[in-house]
């Protein structure tokens, strides 16, 4: 099913392993509507500001702490930055930055971060959704198109995710997604003030048979566009 899986800078090999991005993938309908991942654009600052301006209550107790107010931090400027860094990083191979849309409209972020390769072939995966589309489904169809893209396209092996063990909606995203639970990171992360522990979730090329997409629609989760 996954040709290329752990594949890319393959320990002992030349090839240069970048491969996957930039990339579009779905469109497949959810309750909320049709979800499809594209890469970030610089345009959809003002979108991004918006919305996270919005939701910093739905947002911010489940995300890392950095420097600055949630004002702060959401200014056109930051969100310049913010695009800036990650492009560079796209650009290197180390990271597949996706916005995540929802009828066509900018929804949220999907990241697949601190890319390795050689004889690891791993990497993390993050995200959010506007509050506005909660529980529709966006997000598990989403990490479900990203899981695909990268075990198929992207040429990983192995995905893992943390969250803390009160984000019952994300847990419940990444079980759908056939994410397994494998520890209890402890104090791993700072959050909403505080160190929190975490949950190791992750998934590998051998736990999705015919694709988590595959599966989703079997499941009646999702339809193909
Ligand atoms: C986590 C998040 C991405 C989920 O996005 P979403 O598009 O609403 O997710 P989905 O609709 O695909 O799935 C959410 C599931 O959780 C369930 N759910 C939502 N809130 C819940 C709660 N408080 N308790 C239990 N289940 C809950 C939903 O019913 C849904 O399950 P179902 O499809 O079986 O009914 C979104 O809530 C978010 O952006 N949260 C803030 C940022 C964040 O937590 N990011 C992840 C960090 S690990």
């Amino acid at each position: 099913m996954y040709p290329d899986a752990g594949r890319g800078s393959v320990a002992g090999t030349d090839e240069p392993g970048h491969p996957g991005w930039p990339a579009r993938l779905g469109p497949v309908r959810t309750r909320a509507g049709v979800v499809a991942l594209r890469p970030l654009w610089l345009r959809d600052g003002p979108a991004w500001r918006r919305i996270r301006l919005d939701d910093r209550d739905y947002l911010e107790q489940w995300e890392p702490s950095t420097p600055g107010s949630w004002k702060q931090r959401h200014t056109l400027t930051s969100w310049w930055a913010q695009w800036w860094s990650l492009r560079s990083l796209a650009r290197r191979g180390q990271c597949l930055p996706f916005a995540i849309t929802v009828d066509g409209a900018f929804g949220g972020q999907l990241t697949i971060g601190n890319v390795v390769r050689s004889a690891l072939c791993s990497a993390w995966v993050g995200y959010w959704v506007a509050s506005g589309h909660a529980s529709g489904g966006v997000a598990t169809a989403a990490l479900g198109l990203a899981v695909d893209h990268a075990f198929a396209s992207a040429g990983l092996h192995r995905l893992e995710a943390t969250v803390r063990p009160e984000n019952a909606a994300s847990l419940r995203v990444l079980t759908k997604a056939g994410f397994r639970q494998e520890g209890l990171l402890l104090r791993y992360l700072h959050v909403a003030g505080a160190w929190r522990d975490h949950y190791c979730y992750a998934i590998t090329t051998e736990d999705v048979g015919t694709g988590v997409v595959a599966g989703m629609v079997a499941a009646g989760l999702v339809e193909r566009v």
